[in-house]
């Protein structure tokens, strides 16, 4: 059966050292802590290393928040999958809408990225989500489901069962406006019957869908208690160990 999940995403915050601090906090605290998830910490590049060394890999496993499209080479600044997975983690967040929106990633982009990912042994976390304008002209459906087609549909049945889905309605995120549990269901349930179109229900079934948008200690149970929600991906709240904890802890 699939897995349940929570997994953080600092984004661009926290100094090398306040993200050391917060790892270890949170790591003791998982120590006294009944859980029924899996937890997952995604840290900048800068910080990959020290916190794969500061946590114990049977409590977090930890994540980067993006890797390059190239395998190696002349590419200043980027970082690829095989180097994040040589730091000891074995996450990757791909396809983040704020890496759609900003970086420019297309759907080809993100299709290099997760076969790389995937060829260095990482385990993509793969996101998916629409804009505000998109939901209210009801095109959230077929904007989700190109997203999920577009990069991810090309990967053989084998390499698909290894992919997380994190939906993230972009309206929701860092916004504290969250999608309803309901609105949540709705669409993790299409996500997972795409899945089935395509690799037959098995794989799908087994396929983590997290919801990401908003997610805190104070609605994380309700959309964790729906069919097909798997978990969650944390911006904001996975800052601060006690929120994130009592989100974990929601299961
Ligand atoms: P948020 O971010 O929890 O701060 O809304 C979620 C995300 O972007 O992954």
């Amino acid at each position: 059966m699939r897995k349940n999940i929570v997994a953080g995403n600092w984004k661009m915050n926290t100094t090398l050292q306040e993200g050391v601090a917060l790892a270890k906090e949170i790591n003791e605290a998982l120590k006294t802590t009944e859980t029924h998830c899996d937890v997952i910490i995604a840290t900048p590049f800068t910080h990959l290393v020290s916190v794969v060394n500061s946590v114990e890999a049977s409590r977090i496993g930890v994540g980067a928040e993006n890797c390059a499209d190239k395998a190696e080479g002349a590419f200043t600044g980027e970082v690829s999958a095989r180097m994040v997975a040589s730091t000891g983690a074995k996450y990757v967040i791909l396809g983040h809408s704020e890496r759609r929106a900003y970086y420019h990633e297309t759907a080809d982009i993100l299709k290099e990225k997760v076969t790389l990912a995937l060829e260095n042994g990482l385990t993509p976390i793969f996101c998916v989500g629409e804009v505000l304008a998109e939901r209210e002209a009801e095109q959230h459906f077929d904007v989700v489901a190109a997203q999920v087609k577009d990069s991810l549909f090309n990967l053989t049945a084998e390499d698909f069962a290894k992919i997380i889905i994190a939906y993230e309605p972009v309206w929701a995120i860092g916004t504290g406006k969250t999608a309803t549990a309901d609105q949540a269901q709705e669409i993790h349930a299409f996500i997972r019957k795409t899945i089935a179109e395509k690799y037959g229900n098995e794989i799908a079934d087994n396929t983590s869908i997290l919801y990401g948008g908003s997610c805190k200690p104070s609605n994380a149970a309700e959309l964790f208690a729906k069919p097909d929600v798997d978990g969650g991906l944390i911006g904001g709240a996975a800052l601060k160990a006690s929120d994130f904890m009592g989100i974990i802890t929601a299961f």
